[in-house]
Parts: C-alpha cells; structure tokens; sequence
C-alpha cells in the first residue's frame, strides 16, 4: 500500500469526515404519526417544543388538517405531512373545490410550517367505498395541479395504504397488488407518483403478522428466516419480507423505482391479556429494529442500500382509541413525555420534561369516521377481515393484511446472537465505523 504522499488526501480524508459528522444526524432521524384520540395529551405547542429539543424526530404526520398542530409546527424546522379527510375526496376532483381547500388548510400556514406531504385519505382502498376509491386518483391529480398553481410545487401528494393490497406476499418474489385495484386504481397512482418524484405509501404492520412460531423473525431478532426459493434470498424479518412484496407488487406493474414511503408502522406495548405479545420489550425490540433497518442504508434484499422515510405510530399513547387495548398503546410516550421504553429516540443529552398540567383535547375522531359505511361492492368485500362499518379514525389498521399474515416458514433451529442485546447506537456506529474504513481504504 502506498503511503500518504499529497497533502490533498490528507485534505480530501478530512473532508470525507466532515461530510460524515455532517450527515450522521440526518441518518439518525424518524418521522411519527402524531395521533389525538386521547382526552389526557398536551397541546400541540407543548408537543413541537418537546419533539424539537428532546428527541431525534424530524418529521410528523397527521390523520387531519388540525391548524392548532399544523400552526404549532410554525418554525420548528419539523416536517408536517396532514390528512385530507376520507369524506373529502370527491369533492376534491372538482379544481375549484381543490384550490379552496388548498387556500383554507395550506396556504395560511406554508411554508412557515413546512408542510412536506397532503395525504389523501387514509388506506381508502382497504376501507372504500368504491365510491372514494374510484374518485382517489383524480383527486391527488386536481390537488396537485392546485399546488402548482399557487407555487407550492414542493408539497407532495400521496395516499398510504394498508397491505391488503397485497393478494400475497409470501413468499415475496411472488408478490402481486390485488387484481381490480392493481391496473384500476394503483397503476395510475404510482404513474402520477413517479412523475411528481413522491413516494408510494404503505402501512406495514409485523405485529399482525405475530405468531410464537415466528416471533423473532417480526420482532427482528436472530431468527432462521424466510427462504425464497425463486430468488435464493433468505429473509431474516418480516419487514423486509413485506417491503419486498410491495416492491415486486410495483415492479409488476411497471414502476420498480418509485420511492416506498413507510407512512405508518408499530408495536403496542400492552394490550388486551390475550395478546401476550403486546408488551414494552417486544415494542423496544420492533422499532429500534426498525429504526436501524430504515436509517441503516442497507435497504432490503430486494432494495439495497434504499433508505425508506418512515412514520412510527405512534406518538402518544391514545386512550380514546379501542376497542382492544393494544389500540390505546401504540406510543412512544404516555400523554405526560415519558418515554414508554427507550429506544434512543430521545436526544441523549436530554431528559424528558417534568409532567406538567395537561390540557384537555377536545378531538375527536376526524371527519371521514361520517364517510358513508357501507360498501357497494369491490374487492374488499372479499376481504374477512375488513370491518366496514368500524370508523377508521387513523389508527393501525385494524385490520392485518391479507394474506401476510400466514406465518412464514421458520426454521425451529434459532440461534441466538449476542446482537439481540446491543443498542441500535451501538450498531449503527459500528457500521458508521465500518463504513469510513472502507473509505478509507478504498483512496488509500
Ligand atoms: C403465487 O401467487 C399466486 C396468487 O396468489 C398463487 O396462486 C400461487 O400458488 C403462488 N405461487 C407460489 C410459488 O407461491
Ligand atoms: C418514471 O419517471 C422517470 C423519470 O421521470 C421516467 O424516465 C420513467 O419513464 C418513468 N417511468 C414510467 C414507467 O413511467
Ligand atoms: C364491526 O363493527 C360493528 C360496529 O362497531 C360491531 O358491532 C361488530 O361487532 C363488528 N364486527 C366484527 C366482526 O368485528
């Protein structure tokens, strides 16, 4: 190996490491949904102060256009992604109706806040009917076509969506969007995706997917894994399992490349008494996994080296959501700050605040719980697991996806690895490190 012989590697070694302390911070960062079904959380200034100076979270996402959450956000340098309503979206094809909700929920806050994504609806496929499905992408388009108007080009548009989407994902080369909403409604959505550089949102829950005999493999953990046999790839979590069945589902028809935006993701830390699996460790293990996986540039075996923006959900424990107690504690933190358990997603020089008095919230489940509650007919009539006439009020979908559910095949033989017990700083600063050595060794 040749020795250092110009001082401009000594120059370009010393940028190299700036250019990491730089974006470091920025790898290590999360967005949340920030949900308001409790009558016991604080107000939303309360919030943006806490999640600017207490913890690693850059971005928010809402279930709503709340202007007091949306105001609150003013200058905080957080990313806020809002809500249109369910109800909302056919009266949104129409351009003048469009341009008057951009003028009523955008235009007064933007850009101080810095509203980032308008999505629209909430897994309106998953839940219908086949009214706001079919009027879903047209609405994006005439919404987009208002922001560009009034100069807005920056603010994206996109619609999240449950995994029952998916016809399957197991395994996950031979994944496939269900047939009526993949030509119908998805394909034309990813097409208007791709040509205004947004991302496709998913809702990918591995809580749904637990079982005893796959508990490793959602939580994370040493497990045998999934063995795909078209590819040869062994799948060691079920996220990836899942992101790979979205990724070849979009690839099938025709869009391989549009971004995967993960708008909402989590693991309850406790729950009904039969749902042992609802606990703080299981909760800790999920998204500090999770966190590393998305952060980590390692991307899935499908998408290497892709980081997917992700929303954790939630931020706060909701204690109006139901019925089943796992609904109510999806957060990160009770209604107080306090953290549920720690997964390094406050900053580490901080402490959480000291409770204080809490405002009542006087939220209540946003408007598209009015969205009419029968279907009338579409492909999720054949879906068991849709409860229809529940009002979907931004919570985890109620619902697992289809047929990801059925446990993936998982060798009894586990080992453990001593991985289970580092800290998602620990691995991530030992890739960090990895990572400048080869660097490093590759200009050298
Ligand atoms: C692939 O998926 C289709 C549709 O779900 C199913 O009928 C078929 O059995 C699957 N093939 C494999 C190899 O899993
Ligand atoms: C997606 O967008 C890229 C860049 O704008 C374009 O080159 C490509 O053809 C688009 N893909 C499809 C399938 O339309
Ligand atoms: C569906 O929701 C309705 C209304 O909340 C409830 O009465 C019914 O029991 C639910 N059905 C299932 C299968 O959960």
């Amino acid at each position: 190996m040749a020795p250092f012989k110009h001082s401009s590697l000594d120059t370009s070694l010393t940028l190299f490491f700036i250019f990491f302390i730089i974006i470091i911070p920025a790898t290590t960062s999360i967005g949340v949904n920030y949900g308001t079904l409790g009558d016991n959380l604080p107000p939303p200034t309360q919030v943006a102060h806490f999640l600017k100076t207490n913890t690693i979270i850059d971005r928010i996402r809402i279930f709503d256009v709340n202007t007091d959450i949306i105001k609150s956000f003013a200058n905080s340098n957080i990313l806020v992604s809002v809500t249109v309503p369910n109800g909302d979206i056919p009266s949104l094809t129409n351009q003048r109706n469009a341009r008057r909700w951009i003028d009523t929920n955008i235009k007064p806050f933007y850009p101080a806040t810095k509203i980032h994504y308008i999505c629209v609806g909430t897994e309106v496929l998953h839940w219908g009917p086949q009214n706001l499905v079919d009027n879903l992408v047209p609405a994006m388009k005439v919404l987009r076509s208002a922001l560009v108007k009034e100069g807005f080009d920056e603010i994206k548009i996109s619609s999240p969506h449950s995994l029952g989407i998916l016809l399957s994902s197991d395994p996950p080369s031979n994944a496939s969007f269900r047939p009526g909403w993949d030509v119908g409604t998805l394909a034309p959505m990813l097409q208007f995706l791709n040509e205004t550089k947004a991302g496709f949102m998913v809702n990918p829950y591995t809580y749904f997917g637990w079982s005893p005999a796959n508990a490793n493999f959602c939580l994370f953990k040493p497990n045998a894994g999934l063995f795909d046999k078209a590819t040869g790839i062994t799948y060691t979590n079920q996220f990836d399992q899942l992101m790979d069945a979205v990724h070849v589902s979009m690839k099938k028809l025709g869009f391989p490349d549009v971004e995967i935006v993960v708008a909402e993701t989590g693991w309850p830390s406790g729950g009904d008494p039969a749902n042992v699996h609802a606990n703080p460790a299981n909760a800790a293990a999920y998204i500090s996994g999770l966190m590393k996986k998305v952060s980590s540039g390692d991307g899935t075996p499908l998408m290497p080296g892709r980081k997917f923006e992700t929303y954790i959900f939630a931020l706060f424990n909701e204690n109006l959501k139901g019925p089943s107690l796992d609904e109510k504690n999806f957060g990160l933190f009770q209604p107080n700050f306090t953290p549920v358990y720690n997964v390094g997603i406050m900053h580490a020089s901080v402490e959480a605040p000291s409770p204080s008095p809490l405002a009542a919230n006087a939220e209540g489940p946003s408007s598209y719980a009015d969205a009419p509650s029968s279907s009338s007919g579409g492909p999720w009539d054949d879906a068991p697991f849709f409860n229809k006439t529940t009002p979907f009020t931004g919570s985890p979908s109620q619902a697992p996806p289809l047929s990801s559910t059925a446990a993936p095949t998982v060798n009894a033989n586990v080992h453990d690895s001593s991985l289970g017990t580092m800290t998602t700083n620990m691995v991530l600063s030992a890739r960090f490190a990895l990572k400048v050595i080869l660097v490093v060794t590759l200009f050298m």
